[in-house]
Parts: C-alpha cells; structure tokens; sequence
C-alpha cells in the first residue's frame, strides 16, 4: 500500500489496524463454510459504506467550497442526491444481496452428521461428544477443546448453566449466544486444516477474557484415531512421582468435582481430566499444557483466574503439587 506523504501517520494507523486481523482467531481469515460468507458479506459491507461515506465527505468539501447556502437550488440537488438517493440505493442493494445467504447459514446439517454439545461454564466449556461416532454408547467429554474433521458439517447444540455466554469461533462461523435453559444451534463446516482460536464474545464477569478454547481441524482418518483414544479410560501412571500424585488427588477431594474414567473420580463440577494431558492448553486457554503451568495452576487458581471456583489447597507442599502435577500430565 502506498502511503502519500500529507499524512503518513494515518496509513501506519491503518496498517497497525489491518494486522490485528491476522491470525487463529480471523474472521477475516475464513477458514469454514459460514466464515467464507460472512467475509465477503464483511468486504461488501465496508465497500457500500465507503461509496456512501466518500459521497458525503465530497459533497461537504464541495459545499465549503463553493460557500453554498441552503437556499440554492442546486444544492438542494446535491443534498439529496448525494444524502439520500445513494445511500438508498446502496444500502438497498446490500440488502438485497445478503438476505439469501441467510438459509444456507441456517440450514440444519444432514441427520448423520457429527453432533457436539458445548456447555459454557464460568469460565470453561465443557464438550460432549454426541451421536453418530459413538452411537448408543456415553457422550465422549472433555473441555476446553473441541476436535473436528475437515470438510464435513458439524451441529452444535449450545447451553449455558450460569450466566450468558457466547460462542464464537471467527476463523470457521459466526457467534451464538448460550442461554441458560435453553439450547441453541450452530452449523460450522471446516474447510481448512489448522488450529484455530475460539473465545466467549458475551461478557459473562470477572474472568470473561480468561475462557478461550482451540478448535482443531483434522483429516478425517485423524479424527477417528483421537476420538477413539478420548473414548478410553485414563492410562495408568507409571513413574512414581506420578503414581504418588494420583493417591493424592483423591485423598484430597479433587475427585468431588473432577471425572478421570476408569478411576473412582466421578465428579461433575469441574471438567473432565481424563485425558487432560494431551490438550492444548490449560484452564481454558489460560496456561500452556507444561508441568511448571500444571504446578501454578493448583498451587493458586484464583491468581490465574479471579472468580474461579476451584479453590486452593493450601495444605499442600510443594512436592504434593510436584506430583500432582506430575499425575495430571501424565494423563496423555
Ligand atoms: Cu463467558 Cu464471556
């Protein structure tokens, strides 16, 4: 882009701004069926802005200009020309060609597609995988991550049990608001491998910022091999630091509000750990999955996370959250 020289400091603005649309978390950088149209739904927005903002700003320097009063009827002309029939017209045509992309957004996906219900919570998500893949047998659950094979329709069945929240993943579709006691549905169609970044876009309190997850897209057969493997029960720890910090995560209580399948942890408070070792991230988003993030996690929840209600265990030492930690990891 090249900057003219009056004022260069307005086209570094714009260059700044333009680059704060890069990334996982773009809707500028579609990468799923709703997100490809609500791109170019965005660039002929900001196209049939610009023709009625530029009309405008013209006719303004015209009328200084020319020192015109209200009286001339030539610029009465102007006037409406420029303040009424343009924006008319165009407004009118933006509307008329987007009103048709709203079925194909709302069409219900095919009955055999993959179904994932993703309750919000204050501030995680919790993601239950549904029919077909594992049809008859119990929901497959995790948090804060949500897997998905490329190509192929996926229907979201959003809740909330607290507060509002909203479901967003800008790289593959739009948001949807989560309403306690109320379900609402999303399609999303991946058409792009990759990691992408999904946030709440509804301000839900103190920690709103602090609940992100990642969606991963994958090659179907890929998708297969991870969804059988989060279907298993936790894998046994072997190394002792490890075996040691699963007898105390359950002499401590942390199995009152955690699940880890295939152990006596049957809680349904917090999220599912069973394989909390191979995700992403850690407290939603928050930390990175590393036994140092593990470690200050449970040693302060609160510090990384105002409001959470997980609480501190402050009769732990330091080598308990060592080996906690170590347990958690450990649950690949
Ligand atoms: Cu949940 Cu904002």
């Amino acid at each position: 882009m090249a900057c003219w020289k009056p004022i260069p400091n307005a086209c570094w603005l714009v260059l700044v701004a333009l680059a704060g649309c890069d990334g996982p978390q773009s809707a500028l950088q579609p990468a799923g069926k709703a997100a490809e149209k609500i791109a170019v739904l965005f660039w002929w927005m900001l196209g049939g802005g610009a023709v009625v903002w530029i009309t405008v700003v013209l006719l303004a320097l015209y009328a200084v200009r020319t020192h015109a009063t209200s009286g001339d009827r030539r610029i009465r002309t102007w006037i409406i020309g420029g303040g009424a029939v343009v924006p008319t017209i165009v407004l009118s045509g933006l509307l008329v060609g987007s009103l048709p992309m709203l079925p194909e957004l709302l069409d219900p996906p095919p009955e055999d597609s993959l179904a994932i219900e993703v309750r919000a919570k204050m501030w995680w998500w919790r993601v239950r995988y549904l029919g077909p893949n594992n049809p008859g047998s119990e929901p497959i659950e995790l948090a804060n991550e949500i897997r998905l094979p490329v190509g192929e329709p996926v229907e979201f069945k959003l809740a909330a049990d607290d507060v509002i929240h909203a479901f967003w993943v800008p790289s593959l579709g739009g948001k949807v608001d989560m309403i306690p006691g109320r379900v609402t549905r999303l399609k999303l169609e991946p058409t792009k491998v990759g990691v992408f970044r999904g946030a709440c876009a509804e301000y839900c309190g103190a920690s709103h910022s602090l609940m992100n997850f990642d969606v991963i897209v994958m090659e179907r057969a890929d998708f297969d091999a991870w969804l059988q493997k989060q279907s298993e029960p936790a894998i046994e720890p072997t190394a002792a630091s490890a075996i040691r910090g699963g007898q105390l995560f359950l002499k401590n209580g942390c199995h009152a509000c955690h699940s880890i399948r295939g152990t006596e942890a049957r809680g349904v408070i917090g999220p599912d750990l069973t394989h909390v070792g191979s995700r992403h991230s850690l407290a939603a988003g928050a930390l990175k999955n590393e036994h140092a993030d593990f470690v200050k996690w449970i040693s302060n929840p609160k510090a990384i996370k105002p409001g959470v209600k997980m609480p501190r265990f402050g009769m732990l030492t330091d080598e308990d959250l060592e080996s906690i930690a170590a347990y958690l990891e450990s649950l690949k």
